[in-house]
């Protein structure tokens, strides 16, 4: 059986070959992404792309956990990391970490992610400490949306670079693996990654970061409103109603099932 790329290669791979990374929620895109990917994170964002949900906050722990099972369950080689929903970690470094062995106990995956950076350090450091590894998330933060008032790029005021600087070294220093920049402007990525030691992982933040994850769903072509950052690679919404298309002229003209879809 081939091994799964392990935290410790990941980390390895600050300033090397771009870390690989998209999301996935589903066993059988998983088993593809896995071909390709160093790691699949199993994101909150699941609650809006499979569940119709308005915003990640409403996300609740089972429902990673369910999710992250079946990722765990189709793939092989890559590092699965899951999505720590809000509400599950912020309270207590005990808090977070007894959600924290419970996504990786009843998932098997390999890692954790949670959202937030100088004032999650110590929670960080804590999980790292007790066998957790944990990849950190800072700028555009969608748990805390509703305290920063929307979805907005982070960094357009050089006034608040110093923050993020000290967020993005704040999680290093206290033991995350990478680090999830997203929505943030190049110049203020590119500065992150060149002071920090372990890999940035991009969304919205520029080929300047060490890695890039897309919300695979985005880049398939399924979402109808895609963010600018967005490159779309499919077209699966075509795909899929032209075949649901073809499958309701089918049946309705009886072309569907034939002689060879029948148990004669
Ligand atoms: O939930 C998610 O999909 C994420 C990525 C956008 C990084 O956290
Ligand atoms: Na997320």
């Amino acid at each position: 059986p081939v091994r799964r790329k392990t935290v410790p290669q990941i980390a390895a791979r600050k300033g090397g070959e771009p870390i690989v990374s998209l999301t996935s929620y589903h066993a059988h895109t998983a088993a593809i992404v896995d071909k390709y990917a160093d790691f699949i994170l199993v994101g909150d964002s699941l609650g809006m792309v499979m569940h119709g949900m308005e915003s990640t906050v409403g996300v609740p722990l089972d429902l990673m956990i369910m999710h992250g099972r079946a990722v765990v369950r189709g793939t092989s080689r890559s590092l699965i990391v899951v999505d720590m929903p809000f509400g599950t970690y912020e309270e207590s470094p005990n808090v977070a970490f007894r959600n924290a062995a419970k996504i990786m106990k009843e998932t098997g995956c390999g890692a954790v992610k949670l959202e937030g950076g100088a004032r999650m350090a110590e929670t960080i450091r804590f999980l790292t400490e007790r066998g957790i590894p944990v990849m950190a998330h800072i700028g555009l933060t969608p748990q805390s949306s509703h305290v920063m008032g929307g979805f907005k790029t982070q960094g357009r005021d050089e006034d608040s670079w110093p923050a993020h600087e000290a967020d993005a070294r704040a999680v290093a220093e206290a033991g995350a693996f990478a680090v999830v920049l997203e929505g943030m402007v190049e110049r203020l990525a590119a500065k992150i990654s060149k002071q920090i030691a372990i890999p940035t992982i991009g969304i919205g933040a520029s080929a300047e970061c060490d890695g890039q994850i897309l919300v695979l769903e985005d880049m398939l072509g399924l979402n109808p409103k895609p963010p600018k950052f967005v490159k779309v690679y499919g077209r699966l919404a075509e795909e899929i109603e032209t075949a649901v298309e073809g499958y309701a002229r089918d049946v309705r003209d009886r072309s569907f099932p034939t002689d060879d879809q029948t148990y004669s």
